[in-house]
């Protein structure tokens, strides 16, 4: 498949997806939300892909979405065609990890997306903020939820009231991104890191995505319970056998995701 707003590659056992929107600097619009829940769903599809990584370029991750495009539209437009809805419900489908790699601006549904990834490696340079409020609108497609309960409801309150950006270390010290990195490293860690997932047990990394996430959907008994059963669940693969056999050998494992 063709795409006109994203780089899509596969290295070895990562695939990569770039956003490719430079003179709007990443800004969402319908069409590369079609584009990237399609990509997802080929990766998806690829036995031979383990991990992704969803990145943008050095000046921004994502602006937002795209303030031209909504600019036209009325509130008949956005309530039927449900706007973003069918693409963000397609990306959170993948069951694949997604990482996301954020150098420079994630603001708007550029910080929702990276949020919705599974988690963000932001380079020194990042900015993070919802700043819809400067538009007379407020975050649509998550951002209300995911940044309070990534940094509370203190922080997330200002941010979205205020509209104000948050650097990488503040983005680090509250509890939004797993690690920052220096700008000009930011892709090569994000791949190093994917390869290092790649190597896994796709079963595994399958379970721990899904049990992570059901913790923001359920209660501690609940998801507990949950990560019991998958935990169960995995002494029916050959991957267990094959990594805990390996171990007992001191040899690494060859993990095949059966
Ligand atoms: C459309 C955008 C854009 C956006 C930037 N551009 N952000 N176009 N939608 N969100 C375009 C600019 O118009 C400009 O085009 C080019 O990208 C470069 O941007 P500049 O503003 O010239 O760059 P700079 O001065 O470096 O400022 C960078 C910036 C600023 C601080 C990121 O662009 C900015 O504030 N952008 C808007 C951020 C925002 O409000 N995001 C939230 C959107 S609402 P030209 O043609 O002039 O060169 C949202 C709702 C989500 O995300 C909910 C969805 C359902």
């Amino acid at each position: 498949m063709g795409y006109e707003t994203l780089i899509v590659d596969i290295d070895d056992h990562v695939g990569v997806i770039t956003l490719n929107r430079p003179d709007a600097l990443n800004a969402l619009n319908q069409q590369l939300l079609k584009e990237l829940a399609a990509a997802l769903g080929v990766m998806q599809e690829n036995e031979k892909v383990r991990c992704i990584v969803l990145a943008g370029s050095e000046k921004a991750f994502a602006a937002g979405a795209d303030i031209t495009e909504m600019s036209e539209q009325s509130f008949v437009d956005m309530f039927s065609s449900d706007y973003f809805t069918a693409e963000t419900e397609a990306i959170l489908r993948c069951r694949k990890p997604i990482i996301a790699a954020v150098s420079g601006y994630a603001l708007g549904g550029g910080c929702e997306l990276a949020m919705m990834c599974d988690f963000i490696i932001c380079s020194d340079t990042a900015k993070f903020g919802q700043p819809e409020i400067n538009l007379g609108v407020i975050a649509g497609i998550g951002g209300s939820q995911r940044l309070t309960r990534f940094v509370g409801k203190s922080k997330s309150m200002e941010m979205h009231l205020t509209g104000r950006f948050m650097d990488a270390e503040e983005a680090e010290r509250s509890g939004l991104v797993s690690r920052i990195v220096p700008a000009k490293k930011l892709m090569e860690d994000a791949m190093a890191t994917a390869a290092k997932i790649a190597e896994k047990s796709t079963l595994a990394t399958m379970a721990v995505k899904e049990a992570v996430d059901r913790s923001y959907e359920t209660t501690l008994r609940e998801g507990i319970l949950f990560e019991r059963r998958l935990f169960h669940s995995l002494f029916a693969t050959e991957d267990q056998s094959e990594g805990m056999s390996a171990f007992m050998e001191k040899r690494s494992a060859k993990f095949r995701g059966k």
